[in-house]
C-alpha cells in the first residue's frame, strides 16, 4: 500500500551563518524531506509509480540561489533508513559535504540536519543521497541545485533537463534488483525507460530564433547519454557546473551519470527542433521542441559565462598518485584484493559483493588515497584496465584533464574513462578535508571502486 507522507515544514528560521565578515546574504532557509510518495512517470496507461522523493517531486525540488548566497538547508529524513544529502559538485565546507561516516553521522528515520554553506561557484549542481546510493538515487532521489550568476547571460528561455533512467517492472514499479551482482560486475543498473524531468514525452513550445540555456544533467546511476542536437545551433558554454573560457560548438555531446553541461541553443529550425538520444538501435528524441509563431531575429554568437574562482594549475612541482583500475566482467582481479584489511582471492571478494579494485584495494580503506597538503598540486593519471566505463568523481574540489600536448582540459567534477583508456586529472588540493573519489556509478562504487583523498 502507498502511503503518502505528510511533508514536515521547518518551524522557524535558523541564525545567519556567523563570520564571513557579514559579505554574504542568507537566502531563506528551506526544508528538503526525503520521503515515499507516488507519481506518474510511466506513460499515463500506466499506473504510479511507488518512489522516493525529496519534497514530493521527481527529480527534487528546485533548488536555485544567487552565487555569493548561502544555502541554508533542513534536510529532514522522512524514510525509513538512514540518508544524507550530498552537494554534488559545490566548493563546500568538508562537514557540508554529506558523506556517512566521512564527514556527518547519517541522518536517522525522523531525524533532521541542517545544511548551510556560501555558495562561492554560479554554475548546474545538483543534490543526491550518499547512503545506500544505487537504491536511494534509483527510487527517485535527485535534485538540481542552480547558482545564477550575477549577470546571467543573455537568453529567451533558462530550462532545467534532468536526464535519467528508470528500471521498471511491468506494472510501473521500481525494479527492487538494487544489489543485482551483474550490474556491480559490467555496466552497473542500467534502466529501461529513459525520462528527461522525469516523463518520456518533454515538449516545448519555442519560436524560431529563439535562444536558450538548457541545463543538462545526468542524474542515472549508469546511462552515459549520447545526445545529438537538431534543428538547432548549440554551444556548450560550462560543465560540470564551470564555465568554459569559449563557448564550444556543439551537435553532439555525451554526459556520463553525475556529469552536467549548459547549453546555448539558437532554434533554426522552421518546425520542430530536437534533442536525441544515439543509441545503438538507432535514434531517438527526448526532448522536442515544437516552432510556432513569428521568427525572432538570429543573434550573434554567445560569448563566455563569467568565470568562477578557480585556482591556476601549476605542474612544475605536483606529485603524482596513478591510480589503476582493475576488475569487472571479463578481466575480473586475478590477482585477488586487499579488501577490509585482508587481502582475498577473486571468489571471496564476489562472495563479499566486491568486484573492483583501485591499486589493488576494493573499497575505502582507512588509509587515503592520497594525502595531500593543504594548497598543494596533484596530478593522478587513471588507467582503466577494465571493460567497462567509469565516470570518476572528486568531491570538494574540481580538477583538470592534463590532455597529452599537456594543456588542460576544462574544470570538472566527473571524468568518464573508456575501457582500456589512460587519462591524467590534476587539481589543487585547496580545500581541507577528507574527499571522496569514487566511481560515480554506485553500482561500481559499492563494489569496489571508492576510495579517498585527504587535505591537510
Ligand atoms: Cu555525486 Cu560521491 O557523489
Ligand atoms: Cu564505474
Amino acid at each position: 500500500m502507498l502511503t503518502r507522507r505528510q511533508l514536515l515544514t521547518r518551524a522557524a528560521a535558523l541564525p545567519l551563518v556567523a563570520g564571513a565578515g557579514g559579505a554574504l546574504a542568507s537566502a531563506q532557509a528551506r526544508s528538503l524531506t526525503a520521503a515515499a510518495t507516488a507519481l506518474q512517470i510511466a506513460p499515463p496507461d500506466y499506473p504510479r509509480t511507488p518512489v522516493w522523493a525529496y519534497n514530493g517531486q521527481v527529480p527534487g525540488e528546485q533548488l536555485r540561489y544567487r552565487q555569493g548566497e548561502v544555502l541554508d538547508v533542513r534536510f529532514v529524513n522522512g524514510l525509513d533508513e538512514g540518508s544524507t544529502i550530498h552537494w554534488h559538485g559545490l566548493r563546500l565546507p568538508n562537514a557540508m559535504d554529506g558523506v556517512p561516516y566521512m564527514t556527518q553521522a547519517p541522518v536517522m528515520p525522523g531525524e533532521s540536519f541542517d545544511y548551510r554553506f556560501a555558495l562561492r561557484d554560479a554554475g548546474t549542481f545538483w543534490y543526491h543521497p550518499h547512503a545506500n546510493s544505487v537504491e536511494q538515487i534509483s527510487r527517485g532521489l535527485a535534485g538540481v541545485l542552480v547558482v545564477d550568476e550575477a549577470t546571467p547571460p543573455d537568453v529567451d528561455r533558462d530550462e532545467v533537463l534532468v536526464l535519467d533512467d528508470w528500471r521498471m517492472t511491468e506494472t510501473a514499479e521500481i525494479h527492487p534488483s538494487f544489489g543485482h551482482r551483474h550490474d556491480m560486475s559490467h555496466a552497473g543498473r542500467l534502466g529501461n525507460y529513459v525520462t528527461v524531468n522525469a516523463r518520456d514525452d518533454l515538449s516545448y513550445q519555442v519560436r524560431t530564433g529563439e535562444r536558450l540555456r538548457l541545463r543538462l544533467v545526468n542524474t542515472a546511476t549508469a546511462r552515459i547519454f549520447r545526445l545529438a542536437l537538431q534543428g538547432m545551433q548549440g554551444w556548450v558554454v560550462a560543465l560540470d557546473g564551470m564555465p568554459l573560457p569559449a563557448p564550444q560548438p556543439a551537435s553532439e555531446l555525451v554526459i556520463a551519470p553525475a556529469q552536467r553541461a549548459d547549453l546555448i541553443v539558437d532554434i533554426t529550425a522552421a518546425d520542430e527542433a530536437l534533442i536525441a538520444s544515439v543509441e545503438r538501435q538507432g535514434t531517438f528524441a527526448l526532448v522536442s521542441f515544437a516552432v510556432s509563431g513569428a521568427p525572432l531575429a538570429p543573434r550573434p554568437t554567445p560569448g563566455p559565462l563569467p568565470p568562477n574562482d578557480l585556482p591556476s594549475l601549476d605542474l612544475s612541482a605536483a606529485r603524482s598518485y596513478p591510480l589503476v583500475m582493475e576488475g569487472g566482467a571479463m578481466r575480473g582481479l586475478p590477482e585477488g584484493a586487499i579488501w577490509d584489511g585482508r587481502k582475498l582471492g577473486f571468489r571471496e571478494l564476489a562472495e563479499q559483493g566486491q568486484f573492483w579494485a583501485f591499486n589493488g584495494i576494493a573499497g575505502s580503506t582507512e588509509t587515503p588515497f592520497l594525502s595531500a597538503a593543504l594548497g598543494e598540486t596533484v596530478r593522478i593519471p587513471i588507467t582503466n584496465r577494465t571493460a567497462w566505463f567509469h565516470a570518476m568523481h572528486l568531491h570538494g574540489m574540481h580538477f583538470r584533464e592534463v590532455l597529452a600536448d599537456g594543456s588542460f582540459g576544462p574544470w570538472r567534477d566527473t571524468l568518464l574513462i573508456a575501457p582500456d583508456e589512460s587519462r591524467e586529472i590534476a587539481f589543487v588540493a585547496d580545500n581541507p578535508g577528507d574527499w571522496m573519489f569514487h566511481c560515480h556509478m554506485p553500482s561500481h562504487q559499492m563494489s569496489g571502486m571508492m576510495n579517498w583523498v585527504q587535505v591537510t
